[in-house]
């Protein structure tokens, strides 16, 4: 198979990550016979150094002309420190999303039985959590009418939905059930939002037409953070708006025992985004330190959902397992003496190169 991906590396610990995905991706090429087209292009605050803004038109072109997109992470503090600040990096990745059209943020959840020590939670609690979170991206208060009064001593985000928006992501979460343990939750703020009203209207009604073999369940959204906690287990496919499933996620990500651990796919009706969902972690970029696997596992995402290379995608997985498995462990998973980046993205390239995890 020949593809073209896009590789958008990004700030903070973005490039480091992100060169440990392209060795796992590149002895994928080797070990299966497929040939990958790499592009690069600048987003985010290097990007605003370079040519003055965040989401240039030449990398949505380069996006637009590939196959899919291999993302590192955004942000950096020199933006953060400063409200007054007129570009900001984050602007380029919302600008992206909108751009490009992806409407839906997939953030699977799940734990790994040799991390069960390093998640803030009992290791019975941990056991059996396997759950997806599908959180909608181009919508809600990320994307509604904002502003300021006059004397500045006012400021509203609002937040908007329509129907619309509302089905095309429902569509994917419950099809994602189907293939799961069909069981759909729907986090909303119903009691008070009438935007979470419109939510919980339109996915009851297409649950009943569409999807009627499928569980599905309503959870206010603060009921869902400490269910999350209390009860990780008990989710499969979680199905919410743009700003809750944001929150949601970081919560949820702690559980693995690292946040470090987690891919996502940003999908829409063209081409797909795939990142892993740790942010730039400035302080630690260019110290090799950072760990690799979210965004290894986010390659093993874009492997499956872009190109539809299931076996290639299991072996990288089973690669990661296994090398965490051997030892080969960054610092926020074992405090002594730890692997650097650049080792785990070896190692796991080696397993994935060798095919010993496929014949396994
Ligand atoms: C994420 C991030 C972004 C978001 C920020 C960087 C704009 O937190 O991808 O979850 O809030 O969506
Ligand atoms: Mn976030």
């Amino acid at each position: 198979m020949e593809k073209k991906i896009a590789v958008l590396k990004g700030d903070g610990i973005g490039p480091e990550v992100t060169d440990q995905a392209l060795k796992v991706l590149k002895a994928v090429e080797k070990a299966f016979g497929h040939k990958f087209h790499y592009t690069e292009a600048l987003v985010g605050a290097v990007a605003i150094d370079a040519t003055g803004n965040p989401f240039p038109a030449e990398t949505l072109k380069v996006c637009q002309e590939s196959d899919a997109i291999l993302f590192g992470a955004i942000g950096h503090p020199k933006y953060d420190n400063d409200p007054k600040a007129k570009v900001r990096p984050e602007q380029g990745l919302l600008a992206m999303r909108k751009a490009l059209g992806l409407f839906a943020n997939i953030r699977p959840v799940n734990t790994y039985k040799i991390l069960e020590k390093a998640s803030p939670l009992r290791a019975d609690l941990v056991q059996n959590v396997d759950f997806v979170v599908f959180r909608e991206l181009t919508g809600g208060i990320y994307f509604g009418a904002r502003g300021r009064s006059e004397d500045g001593n006012m400021a509203f985000d609002t937040c908007t939905y329509t129907r619309e928006e509302i089905l095309r992501i429902s569509k994917l979460a419950f099809e994602s059930a189907r293939l799961r343990r069909n069981h759909v939750t729907l986090v909303d703020k119903a009691n008070v939002l009438a935007s979470s009203r419109l939510w919980r209207e339109v996915v009851k009604e297409y649950h009943a037409a569409n999807f009627p073999d499928v569980t599905l369940d309503f959870m206010f959204v603060d009921n869902a953070a400490m269910k999350i906690i209390q009860q990780p287990a008990f989710f499969d496919v979680v199905l919410t708006e743009n700003m809750f499933g944001d929150i949601i996620t970081d919560e949820a990500s702690v559980i693995t025992g690292s946040m470090g651990m987690l891919p996502s796919a940003s999908v829409g009706s063209v081409v797909a985004l795939f990142e892993p969902i740790h942010g730039s972690y400035p302080e630690g970029a260019g110290l090799n330190i950072a760990n690799p696997n979210g965004a290894i596992l986010s390659a093993a995402m874009l492997l499956e959902t872009s190109f539809g290379l299931l076996t290639e995608a299991k072996a990288i997985r089973r690669a990661v397992e296994q090398a965490m498995e051997d030892g080969i462990l960054t610092i926020d998973v074992r405090r002594e003496k730890p692997n650097s980046t650049t080792e785990v993205g070896d190692y796991v390239a080696k397993l994935v190169e060798s095919k010993a995890v496929v014949e396994a």
